[in-house]
């Protein structure tokens, strides 16, 4: 099955305080960007749009010099938004994989079991099962909720280019708050499956989050 891929790299990155946006932050000697691009690249894809803001368009060159199938896109003003930016600029594959670009770690082998997942499906998707004890607070005071299947979605997710393209074509659907592709094509009847996913396909939101990535960056 061909693929191609799609990373976001259009936030801004607030929750991760001042300084640039994660993206564009070292991580053991390259930006966390390029961790994933290459990856992505090893792996085989066909095209790599990476979605980004117009004014980080230098950042981005100088990110990703050397790697062969790169293009870029404009984001949007919501991920879902970047998404739908990237998938508008791809080519037609078999198959798309959907990547933040603030989860640098993509470990070796994933993305072949994503793929051979979506022979059955029209969506893959890494996910680790909830191990912490779950609870909601409520104005009444807090309950514990089951965690029994339930699980935390991680990128890069799978899709088939027809599944994923058309759930996206109606940005009414893709709604501005979705932060997960496998829920547009789940709203639309699509079938997704879980693949195991890894501790490591963290994403970095705040900035305590680089402590962990920096260790798990050493050589
Ligand atoms: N993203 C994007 N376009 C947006 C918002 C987010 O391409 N309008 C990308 C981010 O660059 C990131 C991924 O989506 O790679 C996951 O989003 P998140 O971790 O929330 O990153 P930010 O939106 O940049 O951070 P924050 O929410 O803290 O501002
Ligand atoms: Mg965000």
């Amino acid at each position: 099955m061909n693929f191609s891929a799609v990373i976001v790299a259009a936030g801004t990155g607030q929750r991760a305080g001042a300084g640039p946006a994660k993206q564009w932050r070292d991580l053991g000697g390259k930006p966390v960007l390029r961790w994933s691009a290459e990856a992505l690249a090893k792996a085989g894809a066909h095209q790599i749009v990476v979605v980004i803001r117009p004014k980080d368009r230098a950042l981005a060159e100088a990110a990703l010099a050397g790697l062969e199938g790169c293009h870029f896109a404009n984001g949007g003003v919501t991920r879902a938004r970047s998404v739908a930016s990237g998938l508008a600029a791809l080519s037609p594959c078999d198959a798309v994989l959907i990547h933040d670009a603030a989860r640098p770690f993509i470990p070796e082998g994933l993305i072949g079991r994503l793929l051979d997942a979506l022979e059955g499906a029209h969506g893959a998707i890494p996910a680790l099962p909830v191990s912490d004890t779950l609870k909601r607070q409520t104005p009444a005071g807090i309950q514990t909720t089951a965690r029994e299947g339930l699980w935390l979605a991680q990128t890069p997710q799978a899709f088939r280019y027809q599944a994923i393209t058309s759930a996206y074509a109606d940005t009414s659907r893709a709604s501005e708050v979705t932060t997960d592709d496998a829920a547009v094509v789940e709203a639309l009847g699509g079938k997704v499956v879980i693949v195991q996913g890894d501790p490591v396909l963290m994403k970095l939101t705040y900035a305590e989050d680089f402590t962990i990535a920096r260790a798990l960056a050493r050589p």
